[in-house]
């Protein structure tokens, strides 16, 4: 929208600047000026000063100046119109609107705001009368306690053609708007519209007024698909909207921080857990989401799962990202342990365990020097010439002179030191050390079960002087894999007949009469705890080799009873396999807490 600049000055003269600054900012008079300490940067020293009879506020330690709409740009973030938009309601004057075509059109969008609106009260209500069992068991088995159900607004729409449809209808929202929002599915054989979304939990996305303009609705059973989002419409275009978005915008601003996420249920797992975080609308990042979390925090972590589609989604964000850099404005990178969620992730270890895996945030540079080196030897002439073309190919890509230029020197320097090493060490064996992708990459078992359990058994082979101590628990404990639950049984059988064997001797035992592709399932998982940094509990196991893997063995014990019992609450869901649920959760949260 274009303003007229008399429509500004009306604004800029209705809302003083002293006033409205000094509600954000103690501020003490200095002659003609008053100053006080500068919101966009930290001093200790007073260097803000506000002038009213000019009209601006300026800062002589970090240069930042402005009027009226700029200071609350700045301090909120916010782009021109929307800073205008704000200051127009505070100053009590209406929005100008541009011609009738607008007019028509805003009136348009606020009936499918208001019946969104409606929509979601009625999903609400029909989630707190709470008589469909299997819902009050999702939200159980999610732990979604009723704080974030009531802050996020979860809802349930009813299995029925026509709830929605009747029901609005009595309130006389027409079809056609229940349509045009996506509530109801018009079919195209001209029968009679029914409701779109049907025995699902729903999840309301705002816009960053906070108001609802989709729903994104997960299947209580196997339905297909999982979530079902509503369509693009007037209000919803999914490329440029972020859940949760609306929900952490103020903490993301003053914290510097926030995290994006794949999915809706992580989103408010980590909000509960007082971390900021947002997701897209299961898609990869575009480029105006990347806009808009440069408006919240300087460098957003992006969280991937540690395995090969994560990384794959990793890389696709790194290529979208780097020409759109700017002088202090990046991204940061995390892996999660394979096969976890942030969701799943506290769910089983704390909100801790999270905060710390963020600590390890690595920065795109090294994403990318990750990406281009997992895996490889860099040990002759071409090919770190190969590597040096790659990395400037990349470093290429942004846009910005001044990033790329530094880009271009970190990766040269990198390269250096690695050119360096590898002569030094002339590399006979195994070349590149490493690192944390290239673990990820080796490794793709299917479910994070299984992963576990490869893991459990490549720690106890690698480590068998553990076999003694944990030999009861893990006999004790039922793989869900049939193949890894059989090696299991094995190691446990050729244990006791024959202790005191050594790495080798076992995998030879076990190798009898297997597929090498079973155990190589278990020797990969055995290169992963050789090399890989298993998120940020390392630090803690890192005291000695035995010490670690002692830790890890517990975890991964911890893990399978876990799930086991998750299991058995999820076919039988008696309050009993509840209860034995819930213990399990604590003590696995308290361990992890004794942890740190
Ligand atoms: P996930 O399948 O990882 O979702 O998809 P999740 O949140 O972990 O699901 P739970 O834990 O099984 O409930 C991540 C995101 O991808 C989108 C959704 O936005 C979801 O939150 N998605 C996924 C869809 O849009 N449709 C689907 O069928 C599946
Ligand atoms: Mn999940």
């Amino acid at each position: 929208m274009n303003f007229q600049p008399s429509f500004l000055d009306e604004i800029r003269s209705r809302i003083g600047l002293v006033d409205f600054i000094s509600r954000k900012v103690k501020l003490s008079k200095k002659g003609h000026e008053y100053s006080g300490l500068c919101p966009f940067h930290s001093e200790k020293t007073p260097s803000f000063t506000v002038n009213e009879a000019k009209g601006f506020f300026h800062c002589f330690g970090c240069g930042a100046h402005g009027d009226v709409i700029g200071f609350l740009m700045r301090l909120e973030n916010l782009t021109f119109p929307e800073s205008v938009e704000r200051l127009a309601g505070e100053a009590g004057l209406m929005l100008p609107q541009s011609s009738p075509k607008e007019v028509q059109r805003e009136k348009k969008k606020a009936d499918l705001y208001q019946a969104m609106e409606i929509a979601c009260n009625l999903f609400q209500r029909s989630l707190q009368n709470g008589v469909n069992s299997r819902v009050q068991q999702y939200l159980r088995t999610r732990n979604l306690t009723s704080d974030a159900i009531e802050r996020f607004r979860i809802g349930f729409a009813p299995e029925s053609r026509n709830h929605l449809r009747s029901a609005l209808s009595d309130r006389l929202i027409s079809e056609s708007v229940l349509i045009e929002c996506g509530l109801l599915i018009n079919p195209e054989n001209g029968g009679e519209p029914y409701d779109r979304f049907r025995n699902r939990v729903t999840f309301p996305i705002f816009d960053q007024r906070n108001r609802v303009i989709a729903f994104g609705a997960r299947a209580l059973g196997e339905a297909q698909p999982k979530y079902l989002n509503s369509p693009e419409t007037p209000l919803f275009n999914k490329g440029n909207v972020l859940y949760g978005l609306s929900t952490v915008r103020s903490s993301a601003i003053k914290s510097g921080r926030v995290v994006v996420v794949e999915g809706y249920t992580d989103v408010i797992a980590m909000v509960t857990a007082g971390i900021e975080a947002v997701a897209p609308m299961g898609t990869a990042l575009t480029e105006n989401q990347m806009l808009l979390l440069w408006r919240l925090s300087p460098e957003p972590i992006l969280c991937f799962d540690g395995d090969n589609a994560g990384l794959r989604a990793a890389q696709r964000a790194a290529d979208r990202a780097l020409p759109l850099l700017k002088p202090g404005k990046s991204l940061r990178f995390v892996y999660l342990p394979v096969g976890e969620d942030p969701d799943s992730m506290i769910r089983a270890a704390g909100p801790t365990a999270m905060g710390d895996v963020l600590q390890n945030s690595v920065p795109l540079s090294q994403l990318i020097w990750d990406l281009e080196t997992d895996g490889k030897s860099f040990d002759t002439p071409e090919r770190l010439a190969g590597l040096e073309y790659q990395l400037e190919r990349r470093a290429k890509a942004v846009d910005d002179a001044k990033v790329r230029y530094q880009y271009i020197q970190t990766f040269r320097s990198m390269i250096r030191q690695i050119g360096y090493t590898s002569r030094a060490k002339n590399f006979a064996q195994n070349g590149h050390k490493s690192n944390r992708v290239q673990t990820a990459t080796r490794i793709t078992p299917e479910s994070p079960a299984k992963r576990r359990e490869a893991m459990l058994l490549a720690v106890l082979i690698k480590s068998p002087d553990l076999l003694d101590e944990y030999a009861e628990e893990v006999g004790a404990l039922e793989f869900q894999d049939k193949m890894l639950n059989e090696i299991r049984q094995t190691l446990m059988q050729v244990h006791t007949a024959s202790p005191g064997l050594d790495t080798d001797a076992l995998l030879s035992h076990l190798s009898r009469g297997r597929k090498s592709s079973e155990l190589e399932k278990i020797r990969s998982s055995l290169r992963l705890i050789q090399t890989s940094s298993l998120s940020g509990r390392e630090a803690f196991l890192e005291t000695s080799g035995q010490e670690k893997d002692k830790g890890l063995i517990l975890e991964l014990i911890r893990g399978s009873r876990l799930e086991e019992a998750q299991q058995r609450y999820s076919r039988d869901p008696t309050d009993e396999n509840l209860r034995s649920l819930q213990e399990f959760r604590r003590v696995a949260l308290e361990r992890y807490k004794e942890n740190f």
